[in-house]
């Protein structure tokens, strides 16, 4: 597991070393900004391991400030730095993967898991910069599957929608969210329940089926139920 906050790292390890306590849960505490952080850390990776990669980095709160810490925001308030942070996870990954390919290429067979977002297929107002910047990675990891594919590399793009991992925790994300259902014809008052978000659990127990079919899973998108499963909108 790699991310820049060591103490989170602490956390997930714990919890997931009290479910499989013979686990093997090792965490590197990396910048991926930071090239040379990279570096020393593709150097670490074990040679006698199979190496697979499930990138899901985003942009991390506090990353760039936005008003009630609301990313959902209309085209006359978007800033340049949001749409500079936006675009740093295609960067970060496209990097990323650079200096993985030759571990890759090496190995008779790869997994990479590139989580984008239903975002990428499904616009809603608001959304225009967040859309924007997933449908770009979601056709990075297409074409980089097509490209890649040849050299036993079988990239998958996972494209959750709405997913309780804290980011609709505040009130004015919530009041922002529930006019997008309302446009799909779900009611999200909380007269009807309110927000329909999947558990992160959900996202990771998609990743492991992923990763342990015989076959090469090209994408998959998962909402959560309740949450409109509007594709290629
Ligand atoms: N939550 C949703 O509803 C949802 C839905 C669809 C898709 N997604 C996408 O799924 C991904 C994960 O979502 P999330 O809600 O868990 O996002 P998040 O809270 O932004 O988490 C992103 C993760 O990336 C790490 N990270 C950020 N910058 C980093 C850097 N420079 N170097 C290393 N690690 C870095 C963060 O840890 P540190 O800050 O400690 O580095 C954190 O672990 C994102 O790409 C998001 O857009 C989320």
């Amino acid at each position: 597991m790699l991310a820049r906050t060591e103490k989170n790292l602490q956390i997930i390890q714990k919890w997931i070393k009290n479910d499989f306590p013979n686990a093997e849960i090792f965490y590197s505490p990396v910048d991926i900004k930071n090239e040379k952080q990279v570096i020393d850390f593709v150097a670490s990776l074990p040679s006698d391991k199979t190496i697979e990669w499930v990138q899901c980095v985003g942009l991390g709160g506090g990353t760039v400030t936005v008003k009630d810490d609301n990313p959902y925001i209309t085209i006359e308030n978007i800033s340049p730095e949001l749409v500079e942070a936006e675009v740093t996870v295609l960067k970060d990954t496209v990097a990323f993967l650079q200096k993985l390919l030759p571990i890759f290429k090496k190995q008779k067979e790869t997994r990479v898991v590139i989580v984008s977002s239903m975002s990428a297929v499904r616009s809603v107002p608001g959304g225009a910069i967040h859309n924007a910047a997933k449908g770009a990675i979601s056709r990075f990891a297409n074409a980089a599957m097509i490209e890649l594919g040849k050299n036993n590399i079988f990239i998958t793009d996972v494209r959750p929608g709405g997913v309780d991992t804290g980011m609709y925790d505040t009130k004015a994300v919530q009041e922002s969210i529930k006019p997008m259902a309302v446009s799909y014809g779900y009611d999200w008052s909380d007269e009807n329940g309110g927000l329909r978000l999947a558990p992160p659990s959900s996202v990771g127990k998609a990743i492991a089926a992923i990763l342990s079919s015989e076959a090469h899973i090209t994408s998959l998108n998962l909402v959560a139920r309740g949450q409109w499963p509007h594709e290629g909108s």
